[in-house]
């Protein structure tokens, strides 16, 4: 198969920032994508959700006005997040439900939930009202190996959260271990996890090829090889429990170059492309429009595209950099090529 026309595929994990860099970087995923959940970990987190709102303006702001890109706001939860809230986010369209940052976990976490028994009351809201959780699953306690925070995370804290809210709907977010692989199948439908394009393709190992590679440092970090086939085979298992999700995370290269490099991978660049070589990897081509178009709509309840998109076999080179916000943005493949182009986009 050398062409592949798929309905419009949906990113549901992202980050898009705000002021310069926004404008830098959405057009990649909105020449890509329908619709993307939209993260909130701009300083200061978006908490509610007529920050959610104004911040969606912002992004439509930056479109071109004839493009149908649609933003889903996610709303940063933290200790303090009122009951209410939940009940304002699940009568607002736009808002799709609220993203869970372990205090300290990543990029702009610092006012991330301290302790989940806090925060058990907006929980039963949000199980009551079926409002998503959207779940950056790693601990952060200092005596656990970064390589061992998601397997930690599952056995003492999202186990105990799945039978506490059975009716719960939660995202494990970049899932990127065999162990969170099996987490999630265990569970019933309400339970679902995003896969990164960085993880179906690349091993811890690769963050050392040769030398120290940041461009390829995120979190979850990179595990091993092992985990990467789990994650490859859920995501072209044709299972409706797991879905796409890039988790696209642009920094300055400055930043990413530094001697405490920031934790994020660039790839809204080639948002779909890099899913398609992955699942070509594995003879699975026919699996992409399942995981990249239907599951997760299927699993927020929103319809699915009518449009479509159409990707080619076709070498395709990827700049050293793009330009960003005043500086420099590296992205996933910088000075390599893609193995699928995007033939057909929208919002051109
Ligand atoms: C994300 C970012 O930079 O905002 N970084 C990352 O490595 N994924 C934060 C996150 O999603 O953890
Ligand atoms: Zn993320």
């Amino acid at each position: 198969m050398d062409q592949l026309t798929i309905a419009r595929p949906d990113d549901w994990h992202l980050h898009l920032r705000d002021g310069e860099a926004l404008r830098a970087v959405v057009l990649h995923t909105a020449q890509r994508f329908g619709r993307a959940v939209v993260m909130p970990n701009l300083k200061p987190p978006v908490t509610t959700v007529a920050a959610a709102l104004a911040y969606r303006s912002r992004i439509h702001a930056a479109l071109p006005p004839d493009c149908t890109f649609n933003p889903l706001m996610a709303l940063y939860l933290t200790d303090n997040t009122p009951v209410e809230e939940v009940d304002l986010a699940a009568d607002t369209a736009g808002v799709i439900g609220f993203k869970y940052y372990p205090a300290g976990a990543t990029t702009n976490s610092d006012a991330g939930v301290t302790d989940l028994a806090r925060v058990y009351p907006v929980l039963e809201r949000m199980e009551e009202r079926g409002v998503p959780f959207l779940v950056h699953g790693e601990v952060t306690d200092g005596d656990v190996d970064v390589f061992d925070r998601e397997r930690v995370f599952i056995e003492r804290t999202a186990a105990a959260l799945v039978r506490r809210f059975p009716r719960l709907r939660l995202i494990f977010e970049h899932a990127t271990t065999l162990d969170a692989v099996q987490f999630v199948r265990a569970q019933g439908a309400q339970v679902a996890a995003t896969l990164t394009p960085q993880h179906l393709l690349n091993n811890r190992t690769d963050m050392f090829r040769g030398g120290l590679r940041p461009h390829l440092y995120c979190l979850p970090v990179l595990k091993r090889e092992r985990d990467r086939e789990a994650l490859l085979d859920a995501a072209t298992s044709g299972s409706p429990k797991f879905f796409l999700g890039t988790d696209s995370a642009p920094h300055a290269k400055h930043l990413k170059e530094h001697s405490c490099g920031c934790a994020g991978v660039y790839s809204a660049h080639a948002g779909i492309e890099l899913y398609a070589e992955a699942f070509d990897s594995v003879g699975k081509l026919d699996r992409l429009e399942g995981f990249a178009s239907h599951f997760g709509a299927d699993y927020y309840g929103l319809p699915r595209n009518t449009s479509s998109i159409t990707l080619r076999r076709n070498a395709v080179a990827v700049p050293a950099s793009f330009p960003f916000a005043g500086g420099e943005l590296v992205p996933y493949r910088a000075g390599e090529s893609l193995a699928w182009e995007l033939v057909t986009g929208g919002c051109a």
